[in-house]
């Protein structure tokens, strides 16, 4: 029954499935060419042991397929010699470590070593966030600790860049299907290189990589915002939680497509179960569920600079995702990022302007038999409306339902094997989307991957209510995957269409209680209330 204080309805969520209980069991973790790069030496991979990179010695590319590491011979750097007015071209990472091994005792000499190695559009790089973090936020005893202790440990680690990721990192382009399996150590790595803004061709948007997100944090920090501030906080508990105790397991990222789209017209399947709550998160409550990112198509959206939504929120507290910015295009129409093993390192409070670190949080989600933490989430990102209505063409319905699907469905597990998704009001906060009809689309995508959902409506009762209300009827009146979608589209011709108003005069839900009650049921017992 419902009643003004239902904190939850539906299926109580104990009885969804979660990672690892409901998992079935791993195939040996390999390389395999073409689909799987493996960075580390899965023969030695063992328990409570940080992994040994693979292969011994690094190997330096520099094309277009894969990452050009800061570390490589040819990361050139054009200097004038000063006698002879010629143009030289040094190694940069030599520059890097000359400027990185300097003792570092104050922000203005990070600033400088920083500002050394990096080209000349980083003249108008502005540090003062990271000013105000460490002047007017640490106070002295923590500053100290930065100096003397926490940035010498970070560069140490940046530093070892050709000693721990010694395999070329293939750039997971549009369109490929393949995964990436590292240790969370070379994870560390790779991040103390972004903090250090060493990674080469990665300052301006505007050549090769400028379908990539940003990788080096300099946005972060810019500006005065208390925000940023706040972002920072977040993430040097992760590097001292990391140089204090090396985290020992992996994390896996996927690149997936849906090569063909579904036709879901012609779907009979039934919807799955729902628990939809208007309490808790999908990162506290959906553990062990796969988890939704709500995305931008350039994964982690504003994480590094200004953006403080829940994606952004989710890479800051489980950092381990930004990595995946260094190597993801963004994501296409019929695409998705899979991120499995990712540790949480920061609790936080609020959200958006209102969002502050609280504190270092202790991870012990369960690992896998590849070392992962029991934590996936999915990276999907939905469209952006300004006008409302569009969302409900069939084109776009078509688009995000497929684009859901492609991050719900492993066609290659069985259905029993396959937690629950967590999710909620997925492209309805600053992509304008709206929750009743995303939420009914998630419904359909789930159903067809065959899992259940986790529906997080953030604390607004009135949508758990309407949805839930929504899910039985179209269950108890036994409406499968094609009928709803038939009725989306009858709603577009029908209301959206014609509909001369920025919203819609008839709302979407009662437009399909209308329907459906107004055509033969099997079951007739529909009196519009949520009573089983
Ligand atoms: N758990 C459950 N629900 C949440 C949580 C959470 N932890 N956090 C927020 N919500 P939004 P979008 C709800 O705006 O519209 C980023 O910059 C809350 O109701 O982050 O898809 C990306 O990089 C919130 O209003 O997602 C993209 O550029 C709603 O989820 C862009 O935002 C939507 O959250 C994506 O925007």
């Amino acid at each position: 029954t419902t009643s003004a204080e239902a904190k939850w309805l539906g299926t109580p969520i104990i009885e969804l499935k979660r990672m690892p209980e409901c998992g079935g069991l791993l195939p040996p973790l390999r390389d395999v060419r073409g689909q799987h790069t493996v960075m580390i030496r899965t023969d030695l991979l063992e328990n409570g042991k940080v992994s040994v990179p693979y292969p011994a010695k690094f190997k330096d590319t520099w094309d277009d397929d894969y990452v050009k590491m800061p570390c490589s011979r040819r990361n050139l750097f054009p200097v004038q010699d000063e006698v002879t007015q010629e143009l030289q071209k040094k190694s940069r990472w030599e520059l890097v470590k000359e400027a990185l091994n300097d003792t570092l005792s104050s922000q203005q000499e990070l600033k400088n070593a920083i500002l050394k190695y990096s080209a000349s559009q980083a003249k108008k790089w502005d540090f003062t966030a990271l000013r105000l973090y460490c002047t007017k936020v640490l106070d002295p005893d923590a500053a100290e600790h930065l100096f003397g202790s926490l940035l010498p440990d970070m560069v140490q680690l940046a530093l070892r860049a050709s000693e721990l990721c010694t395999k070329p990192i293939p750039l997971l382009k549009g369109g490929m299907n393949h995964s990436i399996t590292m240790s969370q150590e070379q994870v560390a790595c790779l991040l103390a290189n972004a903090f250090f803004c060493t990674f080469p061709r990665r300052n301006s948007r505007r050549k090769e990589y400028c379908n990539y997100p940003d990788i080096n944090f300099f946005r972060l920090f810019e500006g005065p915002s208390p925000r940023k501030i706040e972002k920072l906080k977040t993430l040097m508990c992760y590097f001292k939680s990391i140089t204090e105790q090396n985290p020992t397991g992996l994390v896996t990222f996927t690149r997936k497509s849906l090569d063909k789209p579904l036709n879901w017209r012609s779907s009979q399947t039934r919807l799955t179960k729902i628990h939809i709550t208007c309490e808790g998160t999908i990162e506290d409550d959906g553990y062990g569920m796969l988890q939704v990112d709500f995305a931008n198509q350039f994964v982690g959206g504003g994480v590094t600079s200004s953006g403080l939504v829940q994606e952004e929120i989710r890479f800051l507290i489980n950092p381990e995702l930004i990595v995946s910015r260094l190597f993801t295009e963004a994501l296409d129409h019929n695409e998705c990022l899979i991120i499995t093993g990712t540790e949480q390192y920061s609790k936080y409070t609020g959200y958006s302007h209102t969002y502050q670190w609280a504190g270092s949080h202790r991870d012990t989600t369960p690992r896998d038999d590849w070392q992962r933490r029991c934590t996936e989430i999915v990276a999907i990102d939905a469209l952006q409306f300004k006008n409302f209505l569009q969302q409900f063409s069939p084109e776009k319905l078509n688009r995000e339902l497929n684009k859901a699907y492609c991050g719900f469905a492993r066609p290659e597990e069985r259905s029993q094997n396959l937690a629950a998704v967590a999710t909620g009001n997925w492209g309805c906060g600053v992509f304008g989307g709206d929750a009743r009809l995303k939420a009914l689309l998630q419904m359909l995508a789930a159903a067809e991957a065959g899992r259940d959902v986790a529906y997080f409506t953030f604390g607004d009762s009135q949508l758990m209510t309407d949805v839930h209300k929504m899910h039985s009827f179209l269950t108890r009146r036994k409406i499968c995957v094609g009928e709803v979608y038939d009725l989306l589209g009858q709603y577009y011709s029908s209301v959206c269409k014609s509909c001369l108003s920025r919203r819609p005069d008839v709302s979407l839900y009662s437009f399909i209680y209308q329907q459906v009650s107004s055509s033969p049921a099997p079951d007739d017992s529909y009196r519009g209330s949520a009573r089983h």
